[in-house]
């Protein structure tokens, strides 16, 4: 049988279905076989060790939402509006509610007919913004490590990647100063995002400043991926609207999926400069339409009375990051506590020698049901390190550790 893989800025040609699996992996540069291995190793995991798996791979909190939230919703859910196609007008008034959280929040005026746009999770927005704004074999700038979005999102604009190592020596901070100008004058998008995942790495308003700079004098685009805007735990989080500029050439993303634990309900927004907002609506317009008012009722809650929410969050990943923390060293593998919630990010184990990360997650779940994230899953430079989601109570985290330790030992 044959298939035939469409895409305009590359060749038409036709290929047999058993070869179609190594093409797609070569185009999406590998990290999408990351993340698939680790899939079947944890099916398989759990198939051996059942609910013993302790699954620390995915950024999806195990927490509930705020029940406001999800009462909301269902008090909405049984209107015919809530069933029924939703166009971009009916969602007015949380577009309203996403300018006044702004205001109050980082005391920044967005229009919110022209400003704001709701998206189907961050992770949506940021895929399909460089198709808005990039023309095939556009150059846009990634984070290495980064989200994989971010890199999913250029690749299928068809751009042209330009990868910045992020490094420990350099606690994390992009190095800007380091593009060549020639580099700097073709580039003409910029995605990345700090709070940021995988490094769990707070950043700074500075270096979102520094980078608006750069792209005012080369005339670039910037994304900023901010889902995790109430999670920093030392310090406050950037934000792009805080940096002169965004309104010629700035676009930045928030979700309810870290802040409001509603991930599964998929609902995000992006707030940005009017030319931006209104070409990812229109390439939104050809994709989707928005999520259903019901769930769009829950997040008018909790932006409009929950803002404070996130706080208690903060408290428990703290206290979950400081447990972890000591339960790795306890363990043999000291693991530095990172100042965001959520994750820890550090180097494999030096017992491992030169083991890359993925095959020592896959070692890791197969022999002791727990997983990790291999960091090559986030780019390159991930390669030799891992990523521990904080998404269970303190016990299973010791047990987790424990059983790490354990396996050291046996290497
Ligand atoms: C940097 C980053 N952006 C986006 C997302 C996805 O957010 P959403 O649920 O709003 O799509 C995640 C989830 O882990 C993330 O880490």
């Amino acid at each position: 049988m044959r298939a035939r893989f469409l895409k305009s800025s590359y060749r038409l040609f036709w290929m047999p279905t058993s070869e179609l699996p190594s093409a797609l992996a070569h185009r999406f540069g590998g990290r999408s076989d990351v993340f698939s291995a680790m899939d079947r190793a944890k099916a398989e995991a759990r198939r051996h060790h059942g609910h013993h798996l302790i699954d620390l791979s995915l950024g999806c909190t195990d927490q509930p939402p705020p029940f406001q939230v999800t009462a909301a919703m269902a008090q909405q859910l049984g209107q015919r509006s809530s069933a029924t196609y939703c166009l971009h007008a009916a969602t007015y008034p949380l577009r309203v509610s996403v300018a006044a959280w702004i205001q109050r929040r980082f005391g920044v005026t967005a229009d919110p007919d022209t400003q704001v746009l709701l998206l189907v999770g961050s992770q949506e927005g940021t895929a399909h913004f460089p198709l808005a704004v990039l023309e095939p074999g556009d150059h846009g700038l990634i984070l290495d490590p980064g989200y994989p979005s971010h890199l999913g999102g250029l690749q299928l604009a068809s751009a042209r990647i330009q990868r910045l190592p992020l490094r420990p020596e350099d606690g994390w901070r992009p190095p800007f100063a380091s593009l060549s100008p020639g580099e700097r004058e073709s580039l003409r998008l910029m995605v990345f995002g700090f709070p940021h995942n995988p490094t769990a790495t707070v950043g700074a308003q500075d270096w979102l400043d520094e980078a608006m700079t750069m792209a005012h004098h080369h005339d670039i685009l910037v994304a900023h991926d901010n889902p995790y805007v109430d999670l920093a735990l030392d310090g406050e989080a950037p934000c792009l609207l805080r940096s002169p500029g965004w309104q010629e050439r700035g676009i930045e993303f928030f979700s309810f999926s870290k802040s409001w634990c509603m991930g599964g309900f998929r609902i995000a927004f992006a707030v940005g400069a009017t030319p931006l907002i209104q070409a990812l609506k229109q390439v939104k317009a050809w994709i989707d339409f928005n999520q259903s008012v019901a769930i769009q009722a829950g997040a008018m809650v909790a932006l409009d009375h929950l803002e404070d929410w996130p706080v208690h969050l903060r408290s428990l990943y703290r206290r979950r990051r400081d447990h972890m923390v000591q339960a790795m060293a306890a363990a043999g593998w000291p693991v530095a506590p990172r100042p965001m919630a959520l994750y820890l990010w550090d180097h494999l184990p030096s017992v491992v020698g030169a083991m890359d990360s993925l095959s020592f997650c896959l070692r890791l779940v197969q022999d002791t049901g727990v997983a990790f994230t291999p960091g090559s899953g986030f780019g390159t430079a991930g390669q030799h390190h891992v990523r521990l989601a904080l998404v269970a109570e303190e016990p299973r985290l010791t047990e987790a550790a424990q059983r790490v330790g354990a396996w050291l030992k046996t290497l």
